[in-house]
């Protein structure tokens, strides 16, 4: 496991947006996962930002997204769908057929799971998962206690982005919300992953991730397990490693 810290939360947001565009430079057919929140939407802008000035040929790269929430319309402003497209797809020129993402509805969620896989297995599987980390933990949409094993699959999310959620779109309170995610062998699968996080609300949880024990209690411990991951952060994340590390 590589630990990069960057100084300052611009800093962090430059190297995150150089891991993306230096895996499309380097293999013009790269398949590449993305994650959405505060998280990712600076670096995605400032990837937007270099290829508009210095543009390279996308026409062969592939993305998509870890996770999408499900039962809510690709519409709405908080679906991984709008956010991945208006924050890099559609400024990157990548062609609609390179975007990969479920559907948000579906009669069949397990069939689409499988169906999403299959599509970035037969583009020879992902490069580089961008990979972002939750309050509580969680990767993708797998809540502590997901076991390490399991297949993309439709999560509950976890309950202050579930409240968020539902206070955004005004859904009945036993409306079904949940999001389909990759698993965690599935992400573990990818060649390279790039965990990230910026600011000090990530402090305990970075803490816990990377110097903790790999645990199903805290999903993104697994990672410490992966032969080619790299943990960036900037310093008011890392404020609890730096110094143990
Ligand atoms: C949501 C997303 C995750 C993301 C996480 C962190 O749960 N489904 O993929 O990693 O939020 O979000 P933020 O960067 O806003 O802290």
């Amino acid at each position: 496991m590589k630990i990069t810290i960057m100084k300052t939360e611009h800093d962090f947001d430059v190297a995150a947006a150089w891991r993306i565009i230096g895996q499309m430079v380097s293999k013009p057919d790269a398949v590449i996962g993305l994650s959405t929140g505060e998280t990712t939407k600076n670096m995605h802008q400032i990837v937007s930002d270099i290829y508009k000035s210095y543009t390279f040929d996308t026409s062969g790269v592939t993305v998509f997204n870890v996770d999408e929430l499900t039962n809510l319309d690709r519409s709405y402003p908080g679906s991984c769908y709008t956010m991945i497209y208006e924050q890099l797809v559609k400024n990157l020129n990548i062609p609609d057929e390179n975007f990969i993402m479920p559907p948000t509805f579906s009669e069949d969620f397990d069939q689409e799971c499988r169906i999403f896989e299959q599509r970035i297995k037969q583009r020879g599987g992902a490069d580089l998962q961008m990979l972002g980390i939750g309050w509580n933990g969680h990767i993708g949409i797998n809540q502590p206690g997901t076991p390490f094993e399991r297949q993309t699959w439709v999560s509950p999310m976890d309950p202050v982005f579930e409240e968020r959620v539902r206070r955004e779109t005004n859904v009945a309170p036993d409306y079904p919300l949940g999001g389909l995610t990759r698993g965690i062998i599935n992400i573990m699968q990818t060649r390279n992953i790039c965990l990230i996080a910026k600011g000090e609300s990530k402090a305990d949880i970075i803490e816990k991730a990377v110097l903790g024990p790999v645990t199903t209690d805290i999903p993104a411990s697994v990672v410490q397990l992966h032969p080619n991951c790299e943990i960036l952060l900037d310093e008011a994340a890392a404020q609890k490693i730096i110094g143990r590390i």
